[in-house]
């Protein structure tokens, strides 16, 4: 084999996953915990992550879940209301049960509803994290039903995001899962304090994807994908080594069953797929050497935290990935499931 058709990097970690909980947390976290060292498990649970007690006593949950032998680390995070006391969010970080919160817009995807309403109401939970160096992680979309859905990333962005940074300058964010062109450009513009996520399908897909042939339930995620030009952006944004663009899957499990239907949910399965996804995308940019920061340095760097002992090989080796992971009679369709992809990780 040459080079090419080989990449050792270290151990990646994912920054952004929705683990679940119950039985679906069973079904998906092996997949995870098989690619990534850590990763940043996302706190819109039913009920959601909204104090420490609740955060230890999931973090406990998924640990108890993990394979036999897996080191995997869930690093947690507090879902922000419009009532998150700065004390219990600074006494979360101090005990090191939460590494960051995260900022969803009331009503702005799955789960949202307990979100913020108005960002005055947290105020002071922003400006206590920025006094103590603890990430927001945010879902930047607007929430008002008149504004069109392939505009709600960029809005935010002038109306939400750009007074929330000048108001708090000191603030460690991260833009979570862009898909769009002004997005990279406006994380470029706010570096190094701000930074993003970038998943597998958004590089993958574009919006025509969606309607394909027919309609494909299991490519609607939010942020929805949007234009082709915006997907290129993305990679060369994923692609170009900067330190303000890291791994992120938002792999989102939903069974098949409410996803295939009248008004399915939003999310894509993409967690037994994904190094797989960015592998690939890397090789097709020319870009397989700048993997590793994406996948496994960069991450770190912005979470002040150490980079993983271990590592983990890719191969130019086609091989047939899982259709779809059994739970409750139900199953999750996988994000690229069930096709032979031109890279396998190495056993
Ligand atoms: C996520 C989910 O299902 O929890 N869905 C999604 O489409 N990405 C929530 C989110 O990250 O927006
Ligand atoms: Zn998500």
């Amino acid at each position: 084999m040459t080079n090419t058709d080989r990449v050792v990097i270290r151990q990646p970690d994912d920054w952004h996953v929705h683990l679940r909980d119950g039985a679906m947390m069973q079904a998906v976290l092996p997949w995870t915990a098989a690619q990534f060292g850590r990763a940043i498990v996302m706190p819109n649970l039913v009920p959601p992550v909204t104090t420490v007690t609740l955060a230890e006593a999931y973090r406990d949950r998924i640990l108890a879940a993990l394979p036999e032998g897996s080191a995997f680390q869930p690093l947690m995070t507090c879902y922000l209301t419009d009532s998150t006391d700065p004390d219990e969010i600074e006494r979360g970080f101090a005990d090191r049960v939460w590494v960051a919160a995260k900022l969803y817009p009331a009503g702005a995807t799955t789960n949202s509803h307990g979100g913020v309403t108005d960002l005055r109401r947290v105020a002071a939970v922003l400006e206590r994290m920025e006094r103590i160096g603890m990430p927001l992680l945010i879902h930047g979309e607007v929430t008002d039903p008149n504004v069109d859905i392939f505009d709600r990333e960029a809005v935010f962005l002038d109306t939400v995001l750009t007074p929330l940074l000048a108001a708090h300058p000191g603030l460690k964010a991260v833009l979570e899962h862009v898909t769009t062109t002004e997005a990279v450009d406006f994380v470029r513009a706010h570096g190094p304090w701000l930074a993003a996520t970038i998943t597998p399908h958004h590089l993958m897909i574009n919006r025509t994807s969606l309607f394909q042939g027919g309609l494909r339930p299991h490519l609607y995620c939010l942020p929805v994908a949007k234009r082709e030009k915006h997907r290129l952006a993305l990679r060369q944004a994923a692609t170009s080594g900067e330190g303000c663009f890291f791994l992120g899957t938002d792999t989102a499990p939903h069974t098949a069953s409410t996803k295939e239907t009248a008004c399915g949910c939003a999310g894509c399965f993409v967690g037994p797929t994904a190094l797989q996804c960015y592998t690939q995308v890397f090789d097709e940019e020319g870009a397989l050497d700048r993997l590793e920061a994406f996948a496994s340095l960069n991450g770190p760097a912005f979470y002040g935290l150490p980079v993983n002992a271990g590592s983990v090989t890719l191969v130019r080796k086609a091989a047939l990935t899982v259709d779809a992971v059994p739970v409750n009679g139900d199953r999750v369709v996988v994000f690229r499931g069930g096709e032979e992809m031109p890279w396998s990780i190495e056993a």
